[in-house]
């Protein structure tokens, strides 16, 4: 709680003494100054989920979805990788360069909300983003699923799980009922969470120093982050000092809601397996880990810190790695390499 009343003294100038409150401190009170739990087991499937899963796989790797058929989900979110596309702006359809940095599908499930300004409640409403996205897929529902009913497989294989057979809403059921599946278990920090393992040292000061730090107040809970929104830039002027022109995307949730209050707020991104998804932050700016820990403690924490509590932080984010989604076992990911 030390750090809160810090930084409650240090915004006293600034109106957003409530916002500190609220924004900072209720999460604390009601989640105990902040606390990480492990990936839950996975539900076993009965066999209709189980079509539905390998169908919403076959449609995340599908490129008619896109609208000159060059794109599927998995060219920004490669399922062998990460989830990500390691770009800081994703490439979409025609070379077109997107506006913001692509998050990893796994574990997306366990965000309160989907995208980095929190506009789909829903995996199954994520979907409608891409799809029509002139900068990403740039095609139509009708014309997804015209293109779909064409092929006979995609027609049997709906039809098997779905009544009405091929309808946009049954794409997003499969899909999304394919996202749910991809997550990644048994991270060495969750495996020290559960008493099975013990940290490094280095790891284990990294910890402390994420908790003592105040990291912990706003990446939290089952996906050590995407239960909350923030602002980018809390103790300091984040986008003056980065120096680029402010875009759209910078503007965060101000885009959802157009409350002043909400300009350079984000949902909190997830912190799990972050060591494979560089580069980091909504605009891609940082392209180490390190870079990351060092803008983050100064312009959310106000804090300068020492190389080797970046080093630490690092080592202890490195525990947050899983293992490869049980969905994907026939292709090896480097995210299952690491865990192994
Ligand atoms: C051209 C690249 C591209 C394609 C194709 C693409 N995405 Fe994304 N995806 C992104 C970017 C960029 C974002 C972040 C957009 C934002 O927050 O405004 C994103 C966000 C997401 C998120 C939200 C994750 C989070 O943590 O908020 C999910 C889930 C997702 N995409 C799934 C999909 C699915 C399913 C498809 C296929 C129907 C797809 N994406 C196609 C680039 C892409
Ligand atoms: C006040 C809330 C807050 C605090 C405190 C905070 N973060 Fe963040 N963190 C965020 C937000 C919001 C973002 C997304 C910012 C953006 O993309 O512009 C973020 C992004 C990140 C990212 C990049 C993730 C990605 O996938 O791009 C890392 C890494 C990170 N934080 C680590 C830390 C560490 C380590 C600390 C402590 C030194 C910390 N954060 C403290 C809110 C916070």
């Amino acid at each position: 709680m030390g750090m809160l009343v810090k930084l409650r003294v240090a915004l006293a100038a600034k109106p957003p003494v409530l916002y500190v409150v609220v924004v900072l401190l209720l999460p604390c009170l009601t989640l105990g100054a902040g606390a990480i739990v492990p990936i839950p087991p996975l539900k076993p499937v009965d066999s209709i989920t189980a079509e539905k899963i390998r169908l919403g796989r076959s449609l995340f790797e599908e490129r008619l979805l896109s609208r000159d058929n060059s794109v599927s989900c998995s060219s920004c979110h490669d399922l062998s990788g990460a989830g990500v596309d390691h770009k800081p702006r994703s490439i979409g359809i025609n070379g077109a360069v997107g506006d913001i940095n692509a998050p990893t599908v796994f574990n997306a499930t366990f965000n309160f909300r989907q995208f980095w300004n929190g506009r789909a409640k829903t995996l199954e409403a994520q979907i409608d983003g891409p799809v029509q996205n002139p900068k990403e897929m740039g095609s139509s529902w009708n014309e997804v699923v015209r293109k779909l009913k064409a092929i006979q497989t995609y027609q049997d294989r709906f039809r098997k799980i779905y009544p009405d057979g091929v309808t946009p809403e049954n794409v997003k059921d499969a899909i999304a009922t394919f996202e749910r599946q991809l997550v990644t278990p048994d991270s060495r920090f969750d495996e020290f969470l559960s008493g099975k393992s013990a940290l490094d040292e280095l790891a284990k000061k990294g910890y402390e120093n994420f908790k003592s730090f105040g990291c912990i107040s706003c990446h939290q809970g089952v996906n050590v982050g995407g239960n909350m929104y923030q602002t980018m830039g809390v103790m300091g002027n984040y986008f003056k000092d980065r120096g680029t022109p402010i875009t759209e995307a910078d503007l965060g949730r101000f885009a959802v809601t157009k409350r002043e209050a909400d300009k350079y707020v984000f949902r909190v991104p997830s912190l799990r397996n972050v060591e494979l998804t560089a580069p980091y932050f909504h605009d891609g700016s940082a392209s180490t880990l390190e870079d990351a820990v060092r803008v983050m403690a100064k312009y959310q924490l106000g804090r300068q810190i020492s190389d080797r509590e970046i080093d630490s932080v690092v080592a202890f984010l490195k525990t947050l790695t899983g293992k490869a989604p049980a969905v994907l076992e026939n292709s090896r990911t480097t995210a299952g390499a690491k865990a192994q």
